[in-house]
């Protein structure tokens, strides 16, 4: 991932396999990945694919959404190991019928999210939002503050407007700030954290 953002998930696949070793690859020089173009994702993707080629490793996983939802066919093309989907499995989880994404700009751009949902459930009605100012406050570490409570409230207005059931973070950055999620959603929204 581009941050603390892949530790989210890097954390929750070692509780799933405590006996296995993990090389997590935090690519701060370039943060943020979400507001980059379709081809600055391409070329980082291969490269970084290309050098865990060399880390003699037995599978891979993106802990980036950004990278999973427009370049993971480069990284499978790179790679001779199995790379696992993280939004196809997310998507795979939803049950609801109105669904709510918030993402990173690029990941919504790339619709990759509403494609993986239909893909399972065609009649979802799914909402995305960007949310350009999340990534970078919360590279800060800056998610107490009331700032970023206000910002929550204007990206989820629009997905609440909607009538969602369900909201999935989009972005391993985000659940880093589910708690204020929480404080922010009515209790009948489920938050999926892929
Ligand atoms: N955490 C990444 C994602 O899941 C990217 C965040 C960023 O660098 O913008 O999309």
């Amino acid at each position: 991932d581009s941050g603390v953002g892949g530790f989210t998930v890097l954390r929750k696949v070692i509780e799933l396999c405590p006996n296995n070793s993990f090389i997590y690859l935090a690519d701060t020089a370039r943060l943020p990945y979400g507001v980059k173009t379709t081809h600055e994702i391409v070329n980082i993707a291969e490269e970084i694919s290309s050098w865990f080629g060399c880390q003699n490793i037995d599978a891979f996983l993106v802990a980036c959404n950004t990278t999973n939802a427009i370049a993971l066919d480069v990284i499978k093309k790179n790679l001779d190991v199995p790379v696992f989907d993280l939004i196809g499995s997310a998507a795979s989880t939803v049950q609801e019928s109105r669904v709510g994404v918030i993402a990173t700009p690029s990941t919504v751009k790339s619709k990759a999210y509403t494609s993986a949902i239909l893909e399972f459930k065609p009649k979802t009605y799914v909402i995305e939002q960007s949310c350009p100012e999340f990534v970078p406050m919360i590279e800060m570490d800056n998610i107490y503050s009331n700032e970023i409570i206000d910002i929550a409230i204007r990206y989820l207005q629009p997905l609440l407007r909607q009538r969602i059931e369900s909201l999935i973070l989009g972005c391993s950055h985000y659940p880093l700030i589910t708690p204020l999620l929480d404080k922010v959603l009515p209790t009948n929204v489920k938050l999926i954290d892929p």
